[in-house]
């Protein structure tokens, strides 16, 4: 056997139909590189031939071989480089038109949303907002609300007791009952005028039901001066529903018991659903209760160290929940604290 030109122009001709075929899988590839410059291949023999020929002959025909070496070599390398850039693509490949993983971002439970909007209403009032312990003595609970140990009224609030290794220095430790613990707290290190809103968490020993739960939030509001009456209430409490449930709200009072406020009531507000005409939300009273008022006992005044009937003053209070309930038609209070993402991720 002897090398030819023509024998390397044939091997470059196979070369390239084979190539034009293989060019598209990796097995393929390493196939015809194998058969065409592996270390038996038909090509790797020629050159051995080579060897063989005269100086003339080699110096026409070693670099023509060489050559096609070469670019069979570079053929195949640049075919497989193609193939695995592809593959690259096609892992990053993004559909642009494919719609966003949605992120879950947090907002605020139903009871902060009620609780600020509450707050902004009576800020614009001009009222100023305290706030208090929640874990609180005997005395602030109860004492200083007119209700000395033993009074009768202090089962009015199913109370949870804390265990205490010492009593002395604040006496019986209790978690609070109401907001009222903030009154007395409050008018210690203010004068009147006053006029302040609680809202806070109150605990209540009692079983829960659809209307009752052992934690809640409460809203306390707080006003004296010199001349403060039950009309001051009402209209206070006319403008601050009228704007939480953007509709116009009529107050009614009926008369109640509670030891801090003499005149003491109960009060309503007109129907937000029916506007007191009836229906099934008021079971057709035209009514819907909302929480406890009066005008502050001057023994509450007494116990904050203000003299005897220089002042006058209204107090109130209610729970959250009960107003969120009211507005967004929730039925049932344990759902507020029932952990229920199908419930919070609604608000
Ligand atoms: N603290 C009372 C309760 O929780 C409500 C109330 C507040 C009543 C202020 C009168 C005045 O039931």
């Amino acid at each position: 056997m002897v090398l030819t030109r023509e024998k390397i122009r044939k091997i470059k001709e196979d070369f390239l139909r084979e190539f034009d075929e293989a060019k598209s899988g990796l097995e393929e590839l390493e196939k015809i590189r194998i058969k065409y410059l592996g270390r038996k291949s038909a090509f790797n023999q020629m050159l051995k031939e080579l060897k063989d020929l005269s100086e003339d002959k080699k110096r026409e025909l070693g670099p023509l071989a060489n050559e096609v070496k070469k670019d069979i070599k570079n053929s195949i390398d640049e075919a497989i480089l193609d193939i695995k850039r592809e593959k690259d693509l096609q892992k990053e490949w993004i559909d642009v038109t494919a719609p966003g993983n949605k992120k879950r971002i947090g907002s605020l439970n139903i009871l902060s949303q009620t609780q600020r909007e509450i707050e902004r209403i009576f800020n614009s009032m001009g009222f100023e907002i305290a706030d208090g312990p929640e874990v609180e003595s005997e005395w602030y609970n109860f004492d200083a609300l007119n209700m000395p140990p033993d009074h009768p009224a202090r089962d009015l609030w199913d109370t949870f007791w804390l265990k205490q290794k010492s009593k002395k220095d604040q006496g019986k430790l209790l978690l609070r009952t109401h907001t009222s613990n903030v009154q007395v707290r409050y008018m210690k290190k203010n004068k009147p005028p006053l006029k302040i809103v609680v809202p806070g968490k109150a605990y209540r020993y009692e079983a829960t039901d659809a209307n009752h739960e052992h934690s809640m939030a409460q809203f306390e509001a707080l006003v004296a001066g010199d001349e403060i009456n039950v009309a001051n209430f009402k209209d206070v409490a006319e403008k601050f529903f009228s704007s939480y449930f953007r509709q116009d709200i009529n107050v009614r009072l009926r008369p109640s018991y509670f030891p801090f406020t003499e005149p003491s009531f109960e009060f309503d507000i007109s129907c937000t659903v029916c506007e007191g005409g009836g229906c099934p939300a008021c079971k057709n009273t035209g009514w819907l209760e909302v929480g406890g008022c009066g005008m502050v006992n001057q023994r509450v005044f007494e116990a904050a160290g203000y003299p005897r009937d220089k002042y006058q003053g209204f107090a109130w209070g209610f729970g959250i929940e009960r107003l969120a309930m009211m507005k967004h038609k929730i039925d049932d209070i344990r759902y507020f604290r029932s952990g229920d993402l199908r419930f919070i991720r609604q608000f």
